[in-house]
């Protein structure tokens, strides 16, 4: 049976619809997840919600224990994650406010724990991380997109950067020459942790502001927070009907 949890990030500390049931604090042998899981349902959709920053939304992109978090979700039996993350848009369909849903990252983080594979092994193991989201994630998503008359882009690259400052506009050059589409600074670890432990993956990406040097002058906080809000709407519009879709019996 699937399980499927959603962990929000920045813009999205809560789903519409979604009536938590309980909270529950989790040790793992990795440390301490971001916040509580929340446990609810909407409709009859068992689903659980973690904040990706913590809650309060106090993390940053470089500290967040991508391990624990992603470690407490199998421990509860999740087998399917929903992945909100805001990002810069790069390319010419990558608007503040759009939606994407990425079939392809490139990592540029570093210094992060990002493996679940490092100590205590019997062997070396290397996971097959051709295709960093799960497909059939993906297709629920776009066919939810599509019932709800939602203009999403169904493709695109996603390049992770450390954070938890901007990028450059030599940064944004570049990664735009490497095939990015979009840039944000969640992605990884967590997408890898979840192909590591077997959890089905899919990220929503959502553009909160064009990345450096994509626009006029520099990029304001404000900006950032005035297209999340409008982004992040239709997030909860996407996760509800990919929800009823998916998961209604
Ligand atoms: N760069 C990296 N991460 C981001 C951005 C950005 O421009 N906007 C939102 N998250």
């Amino acid at each position: 049976m699937s399980k499927l949890a959603i962990i929000g990030g920045s813009g999205l500390s809560q789903i519409n619809g979604l009536k938590i049931t309980h909270r529950q604090q989790l040790e793992t042998p990795f440390g301490t997840p971001s916040a509580e899981f929340m446990h609810g349902n909407i409709h009859t959709q068992d689903i659980i919600f973690l904040a990706r920053h913590g809650n309060p939304h106090s993390i940053p992109p470089h500290k967040i224990n991508y391990r624990a978090n992603i470690w407490g979700l199998k421990e509860l039996g999740v087998t399917d994650i929903i992945a909100v993350a805001a990002v810069g848009g790069i390319t010419a369909a990558m608007a503040p406010a759009h939606i994407a849903l990425p079939d392809q990252l490139i990592d540029y983080s570093y210094g992060r724990e990002h493996t679940f594979f490092a100590d205590n092994l019997d062997t070396v193991t290397h996971i097959d991380f051709t295709f960093p989201y799960n497909q059939q994630l993906r297709t629920g998503l776009i066919q939810a997109a599509n019932n709800a008359n939602q203009l999403i882009s169904n493709t695109g690259t996603y390049g992770c950067t450390q954070g938890p400052r901007l990028e450059t506009i030599a940064e944004i050059k570049r990664m735009e020459r490497d095939g990015c589409d979009l840039v944000g600074m969640t992605g990884m670890p967590e997408a890898a942790l979840a192909q590591e432990l077997d959890i089905n993956y899919a990220a929503i990406a959502v553009v909160a502001n064009w990345a450096a040097g994509k626009s006029i002058g520099v990029i304001s906080m404000t900006e950032i927070e005035h297209h999340l809000k409008n982004g992040m709407s239709n997030v909860n519009s996407l996760l509800y009907s990919f929800i009823l879709n998916r998961y209604q019996t």
